[in-house]
């Protein structure tokens, strides 16, 4: 295994059913007044905001609630929050919903008490919180599984106005604190967002696994993982109450993207890059406008990377490797991406989130190339990609 880290992870996970019994107990060591984040009601419906809002009483916090919160969180939203914290002067912030929502926290979390402007310094210029900045402490009720920003750093923000769609990766004094993860939780999620959540969480680890040929233990892990979502995304599309399911789906997205499976790795981050300039143009659920353009972008790379690819198809999709090439074997293993992609009922393509052949330009404009995998891409090849998947 090559390449040296330091690893290292804070966050306190509470997994399982009924484990939001430990939230109380997880909120106490927070200060006392708490800004209750979320997004635009399904906690409501749910039970979920009665089970949470019991444990902030039990733990006897003063709450300030922020509802609100969008799929794909705003700059403008950013704002808002970061002015409800100082004027309110929290000391803990709890997001309880999907992605957006716990990242949407983080953000708030280091913007609060920044002094300049956040959007410009943390997600366009990339730079860290200065040392000793006051950043507030971050927990995550988790509804939605996918994302992995329950036990990440990172934080996407949408500038609507600019069309761009940014993550920043933030360091272990952002991660959340606590996650409780309750599977039962994201039983009422609608089925589309289910699924998006579900390629979400293939696609990270894709993305991680798509790099590098040394011999990693990171890639033996990927393909577990990835063997575990597969398996998982079957049962749950024909039963999506089924616990065990929505467990391992649950688990896997935690583990897909909570910095551990990357380690050791260049990792390639394209797909999730020209994801998220479609996001930023068309406002699409995140998983799906990645599971769009997968395999165009894989079969794209595939020459230049034959033998992972046909790893990958022995080895996650179980495909036999007698008698075919290398060459061959890589294709099959795309084309069983392909099929499970329309399996699970992800979208095949991206015309049906929305983008039209006028839009590509700028789609790919607005895309932040990454140089970590098999092939740097430029400009024309997004182009290509995003007509190939229309
Ligand atoms: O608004 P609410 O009521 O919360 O409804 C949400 C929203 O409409 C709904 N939902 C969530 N849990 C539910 C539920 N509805 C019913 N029952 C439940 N239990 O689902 C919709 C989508 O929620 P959202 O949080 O937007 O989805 P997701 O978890 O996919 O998060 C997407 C955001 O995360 C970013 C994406 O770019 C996007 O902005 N990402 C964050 C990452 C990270 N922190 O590392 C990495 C990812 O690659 C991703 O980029
Ligand atoms: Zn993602």
């Amino acid at each position: 295994m090559l390449g040296n880290f330091v690893y290292s992870n804070p966050t306190r996970l509470y997994f399982g059913d009924n484990a939001q019994q430990h939230l109380a107990d997880a909120l106490r060591p927070f200060g006392r007044k708490v800004l209750l984040t979320y997004g635009s009601g399904s906690i409501k419906r749910n039970g979920v905001y009665a089970d949470v809002t019991a444990a902030l009483a039990a733990a006897g916090k003063e709450v300030v609630e922020l509802p609100g919160v969008m799929p794909n969180p705003t700059v403008d939203k950013l704002c808002e929050g970061a002015e409800a914290a100082r004027r309110h002067n929290v000391d803990f912030i709890l997001a309880v919903g999907g992605g957006s929502t716990i990242d949407y926290a983080k953000a708030v979390s280091v913007a609060a008490w920044h002094k300049g402007d956040a959007w410009e310094d943390f997600w366009i210029a990339q730079r860290d919180p200065q040392p000793g900045a006051r950043i507030l402490p971050v927990g995550a009720v988790l509804t939605m599984a996918g994302t992995g920003s329950e036990m990440n750093g990172g934080a996407v923000i949408t500038h609507s106005g600019r069309r761009l769609k940014i993550g920043k990766v933030f360091g272990e004094n952002v991660m959340p604190r606590f996650a409780v993860l309750n599977p039962r939780y994201t039983f009422s999620l609608p089925c589309r967002q289910m699924v998006s959540g579900i390629f979400d969480t293939m696609s990270h680890i894709m993305e991680q696994y798509f790099s590098g040929s040394d011999d990693n233990t990171s890639d033996y892990l990927a393909e577990g993982l990835m063997r575990s979502v597969i398996a998982a995304s079957r049962v749950a599309i024909q039963d999506p109450k089924d616990y065990e399911a929505r467990s391992n789906i649950m688990w896997t997205a935690t583990w897909a993207l909570n910095t551990l499976i990357g380690k050791g790795k260049s990792q390639d981050w394209n797909v999730h890059m020209i994801g998220q300039a479609i996001g930023a143009h068309t406002d699409a659920p995140h998983g799906l406008t990645l599971s769009g353009i997968s395999t165009a972008y894989y079969r794209h790379v595939l020459p230049h990377a034959t033998d992972k690819f046909a790893r990958f198809a022995r080895v996650v999709w179980d495909i036999p490797a007698e008698g075919k090439t290398a060459g061959q074997l890589a294709e099959e293993g795309i084309d069983a991406l392909a099929a499970w992609i329309s399996e699970i009922g992800a979208a095949t393509e991206i015309a049906s989130l929305g983008v039209t052949p006028s839009m590509l330009d700028d789609i790919a404009r607005s895309t932040l190339i990454m140089p970590g995998g098999y092939k740097r891409i430029d400009h024309e090849e997004v182009i290509a990609i995003l007509r190939e998947s229309l």
